[in-house]
């Protein structure tokens, strides 16, 4: 049995249970002083605290000194699209001299620009490429995330992406959760025809993925000029028929229906919801659908922030992830997610560590694994070159991860 000690923790800071946390809870978190967490066989065996050590701890295998500094759960990316061919910085000047996110989509630019790059990489060139990125994920405090298809738009391509998700699952400490997202955009082939495009996965690609156990969730972006709310519910219901958990894209841009589907129809996350209105927010409040925000793509889009305050008001709870991908969020560090959760947000510091660690956990199906520092959860953790969550909410671009250890390993 392979067992890891970390002691000598100055502060342990987690949320508690394996639940999504809203309103008050979402800035609930237990702080353990002079703490020490010992995991066996990938799991957490003990935690104690007040210099206590576990029982038998001092013969660990491997044993850390966390130095008096600040112990979190490992961090987990509840929404990503890590999987792409190419990248577009060339759409950078185009930006500046006026062009919108959608204006570049309409002229065949934008995702179609990843999709024509995405069917003609390789699995083994999409592969290499994934894996650097989850190195450089899990470097950041990482240790869990999702991650979507969605840049293939025809089945070959699609079941490329996922078949890559589902391999690095297999052989990257990172756990990885697979999202078949074949409704992110119309494909050239299919223009003017969205509503035959929808059928076509419904009939086709959804039952595949489903048959073969390649992604547990299905996502679609609900947008003005991608997918309207009636394609979205025909496509999300189908999804759900088949037995998928389901996500959705929704008011990033254009509030047209996408946080009240997602609230109708049982979601387990809205994504983005910068545009989001009281209508959308009912609906959320009412399904229990968490929020998925995403504060690095409103930077990035130089667009608004979403009301992410006012959600843990409402009892939404309140998630934020990357949603690195090559156009709306070139970017995978999730610190400065939290950083931007704190300053944008306006969300306080055990907030924001419930925002990304629980509540992405459940919004992702695995909140009875990971998310929490408790006995019986993986050996997911982070030790943080900082005393407490207020440093880490407060230095930004710096890397503040010392040391992360995933089912009790080092890497
Ligand atoms: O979540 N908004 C839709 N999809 C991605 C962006 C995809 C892209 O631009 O390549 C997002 O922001
Ligand atoms: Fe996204």
């Amino acid at each position: 049995m392979a067992t890891l000690l970390v002691k000598n923790i100055g502060i342990l800071q987690t949320p508690v249970g394996s639940h999504s946390h809203k309103g008050a809870e979402q800035g609930e978190n237990l702080k353990l002083r002079n703490a020490a967490v010992l995991i066996e066989d990938g799991l957490i065996s003990e935690i104690t605290s007040d210099g206590k050590l576990p029982e038998g701890g001092e013969k660990a295998d491997t044993i850390i000194d966390a130095e008096g500094k600040l112990v979190t759960p490992g961090l987990v990316d509840g929404h990503t699209h890590m999987v792409f061919g190419g990248y577009r910085q060339h759409e950078i000047p185009m930006k500046l001299k006026g062009a919108t996110y959608l204006d570049i989509l309409r002229a065949g630019g934008g995702i179609l620009d990843t999709v024509r790059k995405t069917r003609e990489a390789s699995f083994d060139e999409l592969y290499d490429k994934t894996e650097e990125f989850l190195d450089e994920m899990m470097g950041f405090g990482v240790t869990t995330c999702e991650a979507k298809s969605g840049y293939g738009l025809d089945f070959d391509t699609e079941m490329k992406m996922l078949k890559v998700i589902n391999k690095l699952n297999e052989d990257h400490p990172m756990d990885v959760v697979a999202t078949f997202m074949g409704a992110h955009a119309t494909p050239d082939e299919y223009k003017g025809r969205e509503d035959e495009y929808i059928d076509m996965l419904c009939n086709e690609m959804l039952p595949y993925v489903k048959e073969h156990g390649l992604a547990e969730f299905a996502d679609i972006f609900t947008e003005d000029s991608v997918f309207n709310y009636e394609q979205s519910r025909k496509y999300l219901q189908k999804a759900k028929d088949l037995g998928f958990l389901l996500k959705i894209h929704a008011d990033e841009i254009e509030a047209i229906g996408g946080s009240v589907l997602a609230g109708e129809i049982g979601a387990m996350s809205a994504e983005h919801l910068i545009s989001i209105n009281e209508e959308g927010l009912a609906s959320m409040a009412k399904g229990g659908t968490t929020a998925m925000c995403l504060p690095a793509t409103s930077f990035y889009l130089g667009a608004n922030f979403a009301p992410a305050r006012r959600m843990v008001e409402l009892g939404i709870p309140v998630a934020a992830a990357s949603d690195f991908n090559p156009g709306s969020c070139p970017s995978l560090n999730l610190q400065f997610v939290m950083n931007l959760a704190c300053i944008k947000y306006r969300l306080l510091p055990e907030e924001v560590l419930t925002a990304v660690t629980i509540n992405p956990a459940c919004a992702i199906n695995r909140g009875d694994k990971v998310g929490t520092l408790e006995v019986g959860k993986q050996g997911d953790l982070v030790v943080w070159d900082a005393p407490d969550m207020e440093m880490l909410c407060y230095r930004f671009c710096s890397n503040m991860a010392l040391q992360v250890i995933k089912k009790g390993n080092l890497v």
